[in-house]
């Protein structure tokens, strides 16, 4: 028999496993890319990393089936093209590990009404006085089951998800207060700490304020919607503080340091015109995702590559949700034939 631990044995480190969700609503931009998708590939070498495209997530705001099935497919291959590398993390697609569906319910009997009532989705559109559906009401427990069902213990999102982490915490408290040690509470990594990307408006960029710049949009157009960027009305001769300025914000994103450098002094001095500036963007941006867009290019010509990267994903993904969810099932009672076993919880390793 192996001798038990001594009592004051250091407990090992929870390993560190990233996880985050990507929702397919539309073509990724600038702010999706240097707001968060960037940072969570840097992830990838953190530890184990889980990558999924929130499909389920989707269908509460898209509704058409052709178009749904198409930007998950660019979902995919953007998500490759841009560096995610399938052999050090894991990507999948949401709705391919039934179990997490599953987990949902379960962590739905233990979801206060109230703090779903709190969640910002549900209660701008109800502010709004437009209908809301279960769908979106309960959007952040399935939310929950994503994170808990892989025990995630680092969750990269922008700063309007970080309550829906909240909302995972106290499920997954509530949960093991009630049922013994079964979920590992995650905590949140807050990507670009504030940084907001603006649009060709200057205003945020968003999808929803039609400002955007696509990651993977055609040269030409992009090209057309750089030369119409908003600018002020100032004379050629006339310098410029840099960090006022939204097209030079956007330079800055995608030029080389040294050329972001100059560019900074020449808004300092004046004498050059917005016209220049745009012209650099375009060639910058051009530069900054040329291997992306021949990745991308390479993809899009043998699209079973994709399938078999997302096949390969949800296979790796099942594995660790079913193991997830044999845990929770047995821990609230829904295994039969284990009376004998079922008072106590079986003891497992730390969770933080
Ligand atoms: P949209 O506003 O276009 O609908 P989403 O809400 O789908 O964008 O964005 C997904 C994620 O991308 C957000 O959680 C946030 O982290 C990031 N993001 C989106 N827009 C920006 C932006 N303009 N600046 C910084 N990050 C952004
Ligand atoms: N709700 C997230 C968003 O809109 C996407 C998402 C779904 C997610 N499930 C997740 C993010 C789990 C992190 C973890 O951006």
């Amino acid at each position: 028999m192996t001798p038990e631990p001594p009592a004051t044995a250091a407990v090992p480190a929870a390993p560190t496993r990233v996880l985050s969700g990507i929702q397919p609503t539309g073509r990724f931009h600038w702010g999706n890319y240097f707001g968060a998708i960037r940072q969570y590939i840097d992830l990838q070498d953190a530890g184990e990393a889980y990558y999924f495209i929130a499909d389920l997530h989707a269908l509460t705001t898209v509704r058409d089936p052709a178009r749904l099935r198409s930007l998950v497919h660019d979902a995919a291959v953007d998500l490759v093209a841009l560096g995610l590398d399938p052999s050090r993390a894991t990507l999948f697609v949401q709705s391919d590990v039934p179990e997490v569906t599953e987990l949902t319910w379960l962590l739905m009997t233990v979801t206060p009404m109230g703090l779903l009532e709190r969640c910002h989705a549900y209660k701008d559109k109800k502010t709004r006085g437009l209908p809301a559906d279960a769908g979106l009401f309960t959007y952040p427990v399935l939310m929950s089951a994503d994170i808990l069902g892989y025990d995630a213990t680092v969750v990269p999102v922008g700063e309007d998800q970080v309550q829906h982490i909240e909302v995972c915490r106290d499920l997954a408290g509530t949960f093991n207060h009630l049922y013994g040690d079964v979920f590992t509470l995650p905590k949140p990594r807050l990507v670009a700490g504030g940084a907001r990307v603006p649009g060709t408006d200057g205003q945020k960029m968003s999808k929803s304020y039609d400002n955007t710049l696509d990651v993977f949009e055609d040269a030409a157009a992009q090209r057309k919607k750089i030369m119409r960027i908003t600018t002020d009305s100032r004379p050629m001769e006339a310098p410029k503080a840099p960090e006022d300025d939204h097209l030079f914000a956007l330079y800055a994103l995608v030029a080389p340091e040294a050329d972001r450098l100059a560019m900074a002094d020449l808004y300092r001095r004046g004498g050059f015109g917005y016209g220049e500036v745009k012209k650099a963007l375009a060639a910058a941006a051009a530069d900054f995702f040329a291997t992306a867009r021949a990745r991308r290019a390479e993809l899009e010509a043998a699209p079973d590559r994709i399938e078999a990267i997302l096949a390969a994903g949800a296979e790796r993904a099942r594995a660790k949700a079913r193991e997830v969810l044999a845990r929770a099932r047995e821990a609230c009672g829904l295994t039969r034939g284990r009376v004998a076993r079922a008072a106590a919880p079986t003891p497992r390793g730390p969770r933080s």
